[in-house]
């Protein structure tokens, strides 16, 4: 069983991905919508809410960890991943080789504050190629959007068309480095024009599930999907089924769970 977490509903754009790449695996899917959004958080609140997520899939059953948050990923580069007993694969690192892949030498990073505050992408890029152009930019706006399912709205289209002026003119393309964002691309793909490619790292991290499941030993299973939330079950129920559709080998369901500090909801 493959686990991934979120702080909300940016990472069934990971759970596509995955589930479309691995039909029968078994999926637990964590969404922290008691905390979200990340990108608002200070980094020792980040990195106490990675260690109650991964400890909390773990309890869970999975038998490897599909990161399907930026922001902890960014945390846990500059502070550390927890300790595990399974594997856990990091998205900046699929991020990084999806822009390696399509040779690319200029790229804007739009991602959550904390994630832009970290530095992690430019540093995960450039390690990879020294001369790589990165120009890294905080869109706090649009988590908050993609919670509230005003996706489709002009303020939504506003909103990314507003972050997008902070791309330089020169980009080859914009590495969407917020689950969240994807959900948004209609808005991106208008707002850059034809010049600037977007890249969606869910599709590497995906490809990349694929092996580790099969490195677990669990990529086959019953295709059933788990999804939990922090926050509202009800609410969550309506939203996933927003988001992907009918499903009737999905579950749904609230837990509470148990952070070194009571952070509850705001
Ligand atoms: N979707 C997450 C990410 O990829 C976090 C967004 C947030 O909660 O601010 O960074």
């Amino acid at each position: 069983m493959l686990g991934l977490f979120d702080s909300g509903l940016g990472g069934l754009t990971v759970l596509r991905a995955v589930r479309a790449m691995l039909p029968d695996e078994e999926i637990v899917f964590l969404a922290d919508q008691a905390h979200v959004p990340y990108g608002d958080r200070s980094e020792e609140e980040l990195v106490e809410l990675l260690h109650a997520n991964i400890a909390w899939l773990e309890g869970a059953g999975a038998d490897a960890i599909v990161m399907a948050c930026n922001t902890s990923c960014a945390v846990a580069q500059r502070h550390g991943w927890p300790p595990s007993r399974v594997r856990i694969l990091d998205l900046i690192e699929s991020a990084a080789l999806a822009v390696m892949r399509r040779g690319i030498r200029n790229v804007a990073v739009i991602a959550t504050a904390a994630t832009v505050r970290t530095g992690a992408y430019g540093s995960a890029l450039r390690a990879r190629e020294p001369g790589m152009q990165v120009a890294e930019i905080a869109a706090p706006a649009l988590v908050p959007l993609v919670e509230a399912g005003d996706i489709e709205s002009d303020r939504a289209r506003r909103a990314v068309a507003e972050v997008c002026e902070g791309v330089p003119a020169d980009c080859e393309a914009v590495l969407l480095a917020c689950t969240h964002f994807p959900v948004l691309d209609a808005h991106f793909a208008a707002a850059l024009g034809p010049k600037i490619a977007r890249i969606d790292p869910a599709l590497v991290q995906a490809e990349r599930a694929v092996a580790l499941a099969i490195e677990a030993g669990s990529a086959r299973g019953n295709g059933g999907t788990r999804c939990v939330t922090t926050g509202d079950g009800a609410r969550f129920a309506e939203q996933l089924a927003m988001m992907l559709g009918p499903d009737p080998s999905r579950t749904s369901e609230a837990v509470r769970l148990e952070y070194g500090k009571d952070r509850t909801a705001r």
